[in-house]
């Protein structure tokens, strides 16, 4: 139906003053009187609600009975007109009622706690929080391809559906068709007889086939969801989250490092550029001063120390952690927050991680020790990416591999391409949710997707 976004009106208002404009969108706010009733009407393609006039001479109760409740749907059309406080609003001439909105819509108040917004997914789009997150969302995504097809990698989409693992064992979701049933003998034929004829899973990362795909087209990036069955019930945790994963052939662990500072900049710019409303909604109502930090973050290195350099700076800073730290140890939130949010206070990649607690796949560095990955923290969050120059050396690699107990023949096809003109290559994985959280403030990661899934929660 032929009708003018909300957001045009707002960007453009001289130009549609005095002229007959048609809207549509949902009721926010009404408020009757006398001699004339006010509606705040918002369509979603902008934060602001457009004032929607009408004169009671001409409407009657019986006709805005309908459209004077939160929540309900209309068209209109009438005169836009300058108002001081508004900007602009509609004198409403005609009125068409798509849907009423019964008394027990459960978004009658002006405010409403993120906990119960949880409770009630399908409606939180038509909240100004979720509609910035959203916007936030959608804008980032945009700024995400905009970067790396401006700089020559190309968009390339992984299987969903695959047969290896590409982070480690135990945390991928099964994919079958059988049916429950006893009448296999061993879990072997249980699989062998399976829809794909093997065990099969969601992939975890898109990385491996990322890495072929590198190996003949050079730059290359996926973006899509990867699926992590752990048993974490974090704020920053889900089962099904959306991954970034650049792979770059001919690139060594700083070129990375590098990659990612320039990308993770380009694409803050971006949204603070392109979503100016719904950075100051949460500059004022979520984090106070995140604008600062972000241009800030802009305008400054990101830091850069090493696993080792880190696990002294946690055992100095005379912390009681729940967890003890000891070189070898995995770096948990507690430590990345410290590490972050108090001693170097900006983002922070950390270096040379110990082999022992890193993928199989990174690249063993001359120490025998550790291993060319980063994670980079950010304050607030922890980690945001986990990158790593990958092993190209074959006997390495399948040392590596070896000592984990992987079973070599399901990577056949990732180690050809160590065997046919293996190259230095590095790549490195962001998720889209935990960024979004660290752009907009937000909390708890459920909170930055439409419908989040998490252990027992779906
Ligand atoms: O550190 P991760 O596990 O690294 C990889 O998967 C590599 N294969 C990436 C690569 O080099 N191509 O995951 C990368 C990022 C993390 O830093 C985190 O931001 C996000 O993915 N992530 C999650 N986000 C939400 N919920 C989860 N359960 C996540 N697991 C990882
Ligand atoms: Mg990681």
């Amino acid at each position: 139906m032929k009708h003018i976004d909300v957001k045009k009106l707002f960007a453009n208002t001289a130009a549609y003053v005095g002229t007959d404009v048609t809207v549509c969108g949902w009721v926010r706010t009404a408020r009757d009187s006398k001699s004339v009733a006010f509606i705040e009407l918002n369509d979603g393609t902008c934060l602001r609600n457009l004032q929607l006039v009408f004169d009671r001479e001409k409407f009657s109760d019986a006709q805005l009975g309908d459209v004077m409740v939160v929540g309900a749907s209309l068209m209109v059309k009438g005169e836009l007109i300058a108002s001081e406080r508004n900007g602009c609003e509609v004198n409403v001439r005609e009125l068409t009622v798509f849907g009423s909105c019964p008394g027990d819509y459960p978004l009658q108040k002006k405010r409403h706690t993120l906990e119960f917004l949880r409770t009630i997914p399908h409606l939180r789009a038509r909240t100004r929080y979720f509609e910035s997150v959203f916007a936030v969302r959608d804008r980032l995504s945009f700024a995400i391809h905009n970067y790396f097809q401006s700089n020559g990698y190309k968009y390339v989409h992984a299987p969903i559906i695959t047969a290896s693992d590409c982070e480690g064992a135990g945390e991928m979701f099964r994919v079958t068709t059988h049916p429950w049933s006893t009448e296999h003998k061993s879990e072997e034929e249980y699989n062998a007889a399976d829809f794909f004829g093997k065990r099969v899973g969601l992939s975890v990362s898109a990385q491996l086939e990322g890495e072929m795909a590198a190996m003949g087209l050079g730059k290359i990036y996926t973006f899509g969801p990867s699926f992590r069955a752990e048993h974490s019930n974090t704020t920053r945790h889900l089962s099904e989250f959306w991954h970034v994963e650049p792979e770059v052939a001919f690139a060594e662990i700083d070129d990375i490092i590098e990659i990612a500072e320039d990308f993770i900049k380009s694409i803050i710019r971006d949204v603070l550029e392109n979503c100016p409303e719904e950075m100051d909604f949460f500059d004022q109502w979520v984090e106070k001063g995140l604008k600062d930090k972000l241009n800030h973050v802009l305008n400054s290195d990101f830091g850069r120390v090493t696993y080792t350099e880190a696990v002294e700076i946690l055992q100095k800073s005379g912390k009681e952690f729940k967890y003890p730290v000891e070189w070898g140890c995995d770096l948990q939130t507690e430590h990345e927050k410290y590490l972050t949010d108090e001693y170097f206070k900006k983002p922070l990649f950390v270096v040379d991680y110990p082999k022992e607690i890193k993928s199989f796949y990174m690249k063993q560095n001359d120490d025998g020790k550790t291993v060319a990955a980063t994670d980079l923290l950010v304050p607030g969050i922890g980690e945001i990416i986990g990158c790593s120059e990958r092993e190209w050396d074959m006997d390495k690699l399948l040392d590596a591999m070896n000592a984990r107990g992987m079973a070599l023949e399901s990577y056949r096809e990732y180690l050809d391409t160590r065997k046919f003109g293996s190259v230095p290559h590095s790549g490195f994985g962001l998720g889209l949710d935990r960024i979004v959280m660290y752009l907009t403030g937000v909390q708890n990661i459920r909170d930055t997707l439409l419908f989040p899934r998490s252990v027992g929660s779906i």
